[in-house]
């Protein structure tokens, strides 16, 4: 092989689970890697809070990021620390300083991704802030650039898809199956993140930056997590044709972007059906492609490094060829707004609905009246009656309520035709003033 014409230095600030991954795969293909860009890539210095830490790690350590930021030698800052607020001031400080950065920080950049694109002037790379190993941040930069995109659905959160997944296959109930998701480390001591949808949020609005130009932040969108589902859901699921998913969707209509992140039913036979446990998948339609899917490991130390390294081959590369850090060519945001985000309550879709409610003669025609009063109509229909302390019965389907030795209390379970998010609200809201109904109602959105 013969010498590269340059070298590229980096500093990398986070030296844990994706950051150690990086410095390995940058010295086990590193011919490999330097024949593809003609420019040999470097770790010049790793940042870490904790010098005494063991680790395998041969680089230089240092827990001084400035010894990174104002290293002139350094060409190419890589933020893998985590967090929000300190990441964005380095990302600052490492661009002010003419470096390049890359990040796999899906948090910081679903707040700062614009202010920090408004400042470059040199190449910010972020393909695994998304996805992990799955490179669907160039899918959509590049390869699907030619389309106007129509529809983004993904499965964004691996530890949600666990969750679900071990509930829908193994009848686990979500507390059993987010125990399990923490014991092999798939969800974090504090899992809000990723079981209440701001994870899938956060890359959902990453990806709406590029497909829409969307600058709204996570509070902006309709956000829901996955605490909620419980197994009667999974079974109605099951018996309609359905599973459950939680998805993060950008819909285009006209002018406007439709957002939201929630569990969702989807048609079993969809390709985003089959993504099971910790996987991540991704659907486009394009309005030149139709629809393509993209499936692979959301995370991990070595599929999220694979990304962080494909961002510093994109900037390897264009250094060898001008022999500068060119301006942010590589972001791929869409910097003007076209579209505005389609109001929450104006969000039409189909909806399951799970209501608990006294199990006694009137109430199922006070709940009919209050969904007809929004005009709000049904397309199933099934009632179980709530299993009683102290008794092996099972739920069964039953068709009417009333009757001797019933339970005292009742789940009903319906899917509507198409309404609104309005409506629906303000059926929920009417429900859960009736005296009879115990608890407020739970929705999932069902997605064709
Ligand atoms: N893990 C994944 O599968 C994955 C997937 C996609 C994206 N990401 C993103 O990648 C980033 C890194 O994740 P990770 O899982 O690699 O995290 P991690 O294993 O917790 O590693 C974090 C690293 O940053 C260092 N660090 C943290 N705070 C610091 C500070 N204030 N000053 C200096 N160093 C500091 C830590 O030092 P010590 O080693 O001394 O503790 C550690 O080396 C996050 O933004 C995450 O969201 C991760």
């Amino acid at each position: 092989m013969g010498k590269p014409a340059r070298e590229l230095h980096i500093g990398i600030i986070g030296i844990g689970v994706v950051g150690s991954s990086v410095v390995e795969i940058l010295q086990k293909n590193r011919e490999l890697i330097t024949a593809r860009t003609g420019v040999e890539i470097i770790v010049k210095r790793g940042v870490v809070r904790d010098l005494n830490k063991a680790r395998a790690c041969t680089i230089p350590l240092t827990d001084n990021v400035d010894e990174v930021l104002y290293d002139e030698s350094i060409d190419v800052v890589v933020e893998l620390m985590g967090g929000r607020e300190l990441p964005y001031q380095i990302a600052k400080t490492a661009l002010a300083q003419g470096k390049a950065f890359v990040t796999a920080n899906k948090a910081m950049l679903a707040y700062h991704r614009y202010e920090l694109a408004s400042m470059a002037k040199t190449p910010i790379g972020f393909e695994a802030s998304v996805c992990g190993g799955i490179p669907i941040i160039n899918a959509l930069k590049v390869g699907l650039s030619a389309n106007e995109i129509l529809a983004i659905r993904g499965i964004l959160n691996g530890t949600s898809n666990y969750i679900l997944t071990k509930m829908a296959q193994d009848g686990w109930d979500f507390a059993q199956a987010l125990q399990q998701a923490q014991n092999l480390g798939y969800a974090e001591a504090n899992p809000s993140l990723d079981i209440d949808g701001y994870d899938a949020a956060h890359k959902l609005l990453i990806l709406a930056s590029i497909a829409y130009g969307i600058k709204a932040a996570p509070e902006e969108i309709l956000v829901e997590g996955i605490s909620e589902v419980a197994p009667e859901d999974i079974e109605f699921a099951k018996e309609f044709g359905y599973c459950i998913k939680l998805l993060g969707i950008a819909k285009k209509h006209g002018n406007e972007i439709e957002l939201r992140v929630h569990p969702t039913m989807i048609d079993e036979e969809k390709l985003l059906a089959d993504v099971d446990g910790v996987m991540n998948a991704v659907s486009v339609v394009g309005d030149c492609t139709g629809e393509s899917v993209y499936y692979g490991a959301g995370a991990g130390g070595n599929p999220t490094a694979s990304s962080v390294i494909s961002d510093l081959i994109a900037i390897a590369r264009s250094y060898h060829i001008s022999q500068s850090l060119q301006p942010s060519a590589m972001l791929g945001f869409i910097t003007e707004q076209q579209y505005s985000i389609t109001p929450k309550e104006q969000i039409k879709s189909k909806y399951y609905m799970r209501i608990l409610a006294d199990d006694k003669h009137g109430v199922l025609e006070k709940i009919t009246a209050i969904l007809s009063k929004n005009a709000i109509s049904i397309s199933t229909f099934l009632q179980k009656p709530q299993k009683p302390a102290h008794t092996d019965s099972t739920p069964s389907q039953i068709s009417s309520i009333g009757g001797l030795n019933q339970p005292e209390c009742a789940k009903i379970l319906l899917a509507t035709h198409e309404t609104s998010e309005l409506a629906i609200q303000n059926a929920i809201k009417g429900l859960q003033a009736l005296e009879s109904v115990r608890q407020r109602p739970v929705i999932i959105r069902i997605e064709e």
